[in-house]
């Protein structure tokens, strides 16, 4: 028997533990080609061996030591035009639950990764099927430090580090989980509004002056996010919405 066991009301309650895959993102994705699985199933691995990150790029994690899961859901309530707000939500869910867990303050930096201290310790990756108007079905990878200490890049952190104590995974999962259903539920409930203000209120970088590249490096400050969840950044009092490739934040 495996230790997870989800105290929720949808995510987890199915529950597809694997001691060991390739990544779980993958293994949701034929899942949802082979079969009907119900909305908030969750695939766990303890030890994943080719998982993915965004832009292409590798998560590691050392086995035994984290949390490397994805949630299989349908927001169809969801607009294509609004699929962002998905990503808020994660985010927030993941922010919320390390919140509570470590009482420190922790930051979204757009689109999805959570850091403290200016360090990753959660890593998102989203993705959506899409229908004509609607989100078909989304598949939630989500990445997060707990018991590792040692870490291959130096603006990697994690729950131990961070506190010096030793997390039992059932229980971060559970606080994770719970966290992102409440978030999720306020996209049902179709209160958009309130959750880009929770998202902008957590914002890395929000309204202080920072340097940028995007044809060159230029200062300015993250105003707001745009509809389709673009940057919005402001430089000698003009705003300019960005796409994930077209800016990265230097200092
Ligand atoms: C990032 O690059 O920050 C996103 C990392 C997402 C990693 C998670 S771990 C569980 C899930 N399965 C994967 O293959 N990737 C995601």
């Amino acid at each position: 028997m495996h230790k997870f066991f989800a105290n929720s009301l949808f995510i987890g309650k199915k529950l597809q533990y694997l001691p060991h895959c390739h990544s779980t993102n993958k293994v949701a994705a034929e899942l949802l080609t082979k079969s009907n699985p119900p909305e908030g199933m969750v695939v766990l691995t303890e030890n994943q061996t080719a998982g993915k990150g965004q832009r292409g790029n590798h998560w590691e994690s050392e086995p035994g030591k984290n949390l490397t899961f994805s949630i299989i859901l349908y927001p169809n309530l969801l607009l294509i035009k609004d699929q962002f707000y998905l990503n808020m939500i994660i985010s927030l869910g993941v922010a919320d639950a390390l919140k509570t867990e470590l009482g420190i303050d922790v930051k979204v930096k757009w689109p999805n990764d959570i850091l403290v201290n200016d360090k990753k310790i959660s890593g998102i990756l989203i993705e959506n099927a899409l229908r004509s108007t609607a989100i078909e079905h989304a598949i939630v990878g989500i990445g997060l430090n707990v018991n590792q200490t040692m870490f291959p890049v130096e603006k990697a952190t994690s729950m131990a580090e961070l506190t010096l104590m030793n997390y039992d995974l059932n229980n971060v999962f559970n606080q994770v989980i719970q966290s992102i259903e409440k978030y999720y539920l306020l996209i049902r409930s179709g209160d958009l509004k309130r959750i880009k203000q929770a998202y902008l209120s957590n914002l890395y970088w929000i309204n202080e002056v920072h340097l940028f590249e995007s044809d060159g490096v230029f200062s300015g400050q993250i105003v707001d996010i745009d509809d389709g969840g673009k940057l919005v950044v402001e430089s000698n009092q003009q705003r300019d919405a960005y796409d994930i490739k077209e800016i990265s934040f230097l200092k």
